[in-house]
Order: structure tokens, then C-alpha cells, then sequence
């Protein structure tokens, strides 16, 4: 293959810049034309393209978001859209394209391999859903910055004793809440995954005040059926405590990517590359224990993604 394509779509990750970089320089050393494709698939369907060199990439291994930008197209969705997203790679005499996002960007991506284009995806999404990988590009920026979040809560919560309920992202998937729940010593943490036992959050509190515990945090994905408000009112009803929400929304997106989502970046995006000189049929590239890999892309979608019950378990007891 000698020309190649990138785009970022979908929520942007920490560590989505430092990705492109090493697509972007991978392919200017392997000999390749590289074109960058900004706003995602809605940027392709607009033919909003240009080509990228060295330069383009300098200064950004470091920064938050992406210099793509970004889109949710609902355009591409449509077979009309992928006929002109289509149209625009022959134009340009793309031959393979490299897709950053996640769950919805991988799809898109599938749909365009269906029509004849190579397809290499690169895990960018907060959320850490893809179930053919153990880690995507910016769970490990966004885990941190709860963290950080989760201490300065902790702080203000033990001083007036107080309850407070944390709600972070993740609609389908609780990585994030299960990771700087356990990291941040939460006392109850409620996935997307798992039905909520109001009466073991309630009891734990209740346990903790009996034994002269000062306050407790309990952390919420998003995607749990209960509303945050509704399960703080709960809360402060039955165990008597005071207890406020903090919903972190949008400050776990950005932010400078932590030295492991930079170095999964740069892997996978040398990765991607490679295979896209071997003129590989359409994969996803993915971390397994420390190993960087490559799936076939429609596999890869199927792959169901377990939490990690055994996580779960070592909050019950830490947090006693
Ligand atoms: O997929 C990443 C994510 O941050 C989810 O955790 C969240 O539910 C969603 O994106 C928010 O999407 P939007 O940017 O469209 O509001």
C-alpha cells in the first residue's frame, strides 16, 4: 500500500494525538502518502482531507483531544453517506484507512471494509468497552483524572462527614468506576453491569458509621439504571447522612495523556501501519497481557467484554 488514510471519530480519548503522531510517522518512514481526514467519517463524506507529513504531528504527543477533531456522523450511518465517504477515498486514492474511536467508529469502519476499503482500527475511547482488547487508548488518562477527583471529594467529604456519590462515564461499560473505585477507595461502586443492591450500599454506610467511619464515596457509571439523584436521596433517607453528587462529566475526556496511553498509542499505531504495508485485509489492533495485536475487524466486534468480578470482590473487602 502507498497511500493511507486517518481519521478520529466518535468521543475523543488522552492519547488519541499521540496515536495519530505514530501513524502519521510510521508512514512517512515507511514510504507512504498519508492523508489526514478531520471531523471523522463526517469529514471523509465532506472530502475534507489534506496530506500529512512529519511536521504536521510535532507538538501534540502530549496534548488531550484530537487534532482530527472529531464527529458523531449520523450521515455515514446512512448507505448514501458510506456511497460518498466511498467516493471521496477513490478521489483521493486511499487504500487503506486508519480508524480511531471506539464501538461506533469500529462499525462505521466495518461497513466501508464491506465495500472494499481496508480498514485498521486503533482503540480511542475512554470507556475501555471493546471486548477484544484489555485496555483502549485514554481509560488509563481518564481512571487517573476520577482519581485525582476522587482525593479532593474525599478530602471535603471526611471533613463534614458526609456521603457522596461519584458518577463517571461509561454507558454500557464500568471500567472506569471499577478501576478508581478500587484505586480511590470507594466504598460502593455500581456498574452498568451488575443490578444495584440498594440494601448492601445502605448496609456498608450504615456498617461504617457504626464503627466510627467519618464519610463514604460511593462511585456510579453513568450507564446504571438508577438515577444518581435517586440513589443519593436513598442514601440520605435510610442511613441518616448527609449526601451530595458530583457528576465528573467531560473533565475525564480531556486532559494530557498519562505515559501508558501514550506508549499503547505509539505501539498500535506502528502496528497499524505495518499491516497496512503488508496490504492486509481489515483488523483491530488491540493490547493482550503485554502483547500488542491484531484481530480480523468483524471478530473483534463480535468479542464480548467481561468486567472483572474479582475487582468487584476486593472492594467489598478493602473498603470495610
Ligand atoms: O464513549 C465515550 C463517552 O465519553 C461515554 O463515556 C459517554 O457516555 C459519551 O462518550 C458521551 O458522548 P458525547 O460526547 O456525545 O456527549
Amino acid at each position: 500500500m502507498k497511500t493511507i488514510g486517518i481519521l478520529t471519530s466518535g468521543g475523543d480519548s488522552p492519547g488519541m494525538n499521540a496515536a495519530v503522531r505514530a501513524v502519521v510517522r510510521t508512514a512517512v518512514s515507511e514510504g507512504m502518502k498519508i492523508y489526514g481526514i478531520q471531523h471523522g467519517y463526517e469529514g471523509l463524506i465532506e472530502g475534507n482531507i489534506s496530506e500529512m507529513n512529519v511536521s504536521s504531528v510535532s507538538d501534540i504527543l502530549h496534548r488531550g483531544g484530537t487534532i482530527l477533531k472529531t464527529a458523531r456522523s449520523e450521515r455515514f450511518m446512512k448507505e448514501e453517506g458510506r456511497r460518498k465517504a466511498l467516493d471521496m477515498i477513490e478521489t483521493f486514492g486511499i487504500e487503506g484507512l486508519v480508524v480511531i474511536g471506539g464501538d461506533g467508529s469500529y462499525r462505521g469502519g466495518l461497513e466501508l471494509s464491506k465495500m472494499g476499503v481496508t480498514v485498521m482500527g486503533i482503540p480511542g475511547t475512554i470507556d475501555n468497552d471493546l471486548g477484544y482488547t484489555d485496555y483502549t487508548i485514554g481509560f488509563d488518562t481518564a481512571v487517573n483524572t476520577v482519581l485525582s477527583a476522587v482525593s479532593n471529594i474525599r478530602d471535603t467529604s471526611s471533613s463534614h462527614q458526609r456521603t457522596t456519590v461519584i458518577e463517571v462515564m461509561g454507558r454500557h461499560c464500568g471500567d472506569i468506576a471499577l478501576y478508581a473505585g478500587l484505586t480511590g477507595g470507594a466504598e460502593s461502586i455500581l456498574l452498568p453491569e451488575k443490578p444495584v443492591d440498594i440494601n448492601a450500599v445502605c448496609r456498608k454506610i450504615v456498617q461504617g458509621i457504626n464503627r466510627g467511619k467519618l464519610h463514604s464515596i460511593i462511585i456510579k457509571a453513568e450507564g446504571v439504571e438508577m438515577g444518581t439523584q435517586e440513589l443519593a436521596d436513598i442514601i440520605q433517607q435510610r442511613t441518616g447522612q448527609e449526601t451530595k453528587i458530583v457528576v465528573l462529566g467531560y473533565v475525564q475526556r480531556g486532559g494530557s495523556p498519562t505515559a501508558r496511553d501514550r506508549m499503547l498509542a505509539s505501539k498500535m499505531g506502528d502496528k497499524a501501519v505495518q499491516f497496512l504495508k503488508l496490504d492486509s485485509t481489515s483488523k483491530a489492533i488491540g493490547i493482550t497481557g503485554n502483547e500488542i495485536v491484531a484481530h480480523d475487524l468483524a471478530d473483534a466486534l463480535e468479542m464480548k467484554r467481561e468486567f472483572d468480578e474479582t475487582a468487584l470482590k476486593i472492594v467489598d473487602v478493602l473498603s470495610i
